[in-house]
């Protein structure tokens, strides 16, 4: 289980009252999760997973780069060969956010979230703050994060597997104490928390199905005139509107709204955000998302008309990646 010690000290001389009482049922949410949920089984296998990787104090991370480094520290390397890492890090496919390079082996992701976090990161003040990522999958931009500044990052995401990925990189790390996840929905962060001076929603906002409740919570984690950014898929256009799929939308379940930039514009206005900037309009093509070793299952050359690009298979506008900046204002 994830050791949650330090952040728990942290929430708890936290200066914010809804941080300290988070504090008093972290411990208890972890365990249940990695006890109760149906890939508590697999976590318990994981977890044997750690003893075939090379021991923390050998190796350290770096995320200055693109690609975010685990290598091994000065000339003592560990005993496991690539390939026998390698094998281990298949085992826990799919790889969805990096790259990474863990002790040599090129871990090549589904995404490339270099040219993501490339498009919105000088626009934030990362500089000493608390930053929350909501939908972090294995805790990339986290490490981004501190990198640019940040004091603390708390990420969450309800998939085990993502907290296991990351939990096997923290090891590693100088700044392990900063960068923390929690194995919990965005509507399991309390409400209130006022707390955050950055919260980040990436490409999260298109799979719930209640988005204005997730921007609201979003809203509430904030301290005043702290920083959202918001990323996500959307329909290229300034009108406010939003297209609700018959069905799948580039063949996902569960997508129930894909809204237009307009319409986002609108949503984060009704919800009290205030500097609402568009930093970047981009189409996603398979130089940031594609089928790799690691990520072996259908991506997004398999989601689009093959003849017709602009078009989704199911004959819907495809949809462009947008993100916003925007600011608490009340
Ligand atoms: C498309 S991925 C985006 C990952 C990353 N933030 C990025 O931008 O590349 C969506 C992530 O949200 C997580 N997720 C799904 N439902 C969630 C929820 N209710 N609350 C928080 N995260 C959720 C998924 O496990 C997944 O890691």
């Amino acid at each position: 289980m994830t050791n949650l010690d330090h952040l728990i000290q942290d929430f708890a001389s936290s200066k914010y009252p809804q941080l300290v009482r988070w504090s008093e049922f972290l411990t208890e949410i972890c365990r249940r999760k990695t006890t109760e949920s149906e890939h508590a089984q697999l976590w318990n296998k994981w977890i044997k997973i750690l003893e075939d990787f090379p021991d923390p104090q050998f190796g350290s991370l770096d995320a200055s780069g693109e690609t975010i480094c685990i290598a091994a520290k000065g000339d003592q390397f560990p005993v496991e060969t690539i390939d026998e890492i390698r094998d281990k890090l298949l085992e826990l496919c799919p790889w969805r956010i990096g790259p990474w390079n863990f002790f040599g082996v090129d871990l090549q992701t589904e995404w490339d979230s270099s040219k993501k976090w490339n498009r919105f990161s000088d626009s934030v003040y990362f500089d000493d703050a608390r930053v929350l990522d909501v939908g972090c999958n294995n805790g990339y931009f986290g490490w981004k994060a501190i990198d640019a500044g940040a004091q603390s990052v708390v990420g969450c995401d309800p998939f085990l597997l993502y907290n296991f990925q990351h939990e096997i990189f923290r090891r590693y790390s100088a700044e392990k104490h900063r960068h923390h996840i929690l194995p919990t929905t965005d509507m399991e962060i309390p409400s209130d928390l006022a707390a955050f001076d950055v919260a980040m929603s990436l490409g999260v906002l298109i799979h719930r199905r209640s988005p204005i409740d997730h921007l609201m919570r979003l809203q509430e984690s904030l301290r005043k005139r702290g920083q959202l950014v918001l990323e996500t898929m959307a329909i290229d256009s300034e009108k406010a509107d939003v297209l609700v799929p018959e069905d799948r939308y580039m063949k996902m379940r569960g997508i129930w709204f894909v809204p237009t930039i307009g319409m986002l514009r609108r949503w984060l206005d009704r919800v009290g955000f205030v500097d609402v900037k568009v930093v970047d309009v981009s189409v996603t093509d398979s130089s940031e998302q594609r089928r790799t070793d690691f990520m072996p299952f259908e991506s997004l050359a398999d989601f689009l008309d093959p003849e017709v690009p602009e078009k989704t298979v199911e004959g819907y506008a495809a949809p462009v990646r947008v993100a916003f900046v925007a600011v608490k204002g009340r």
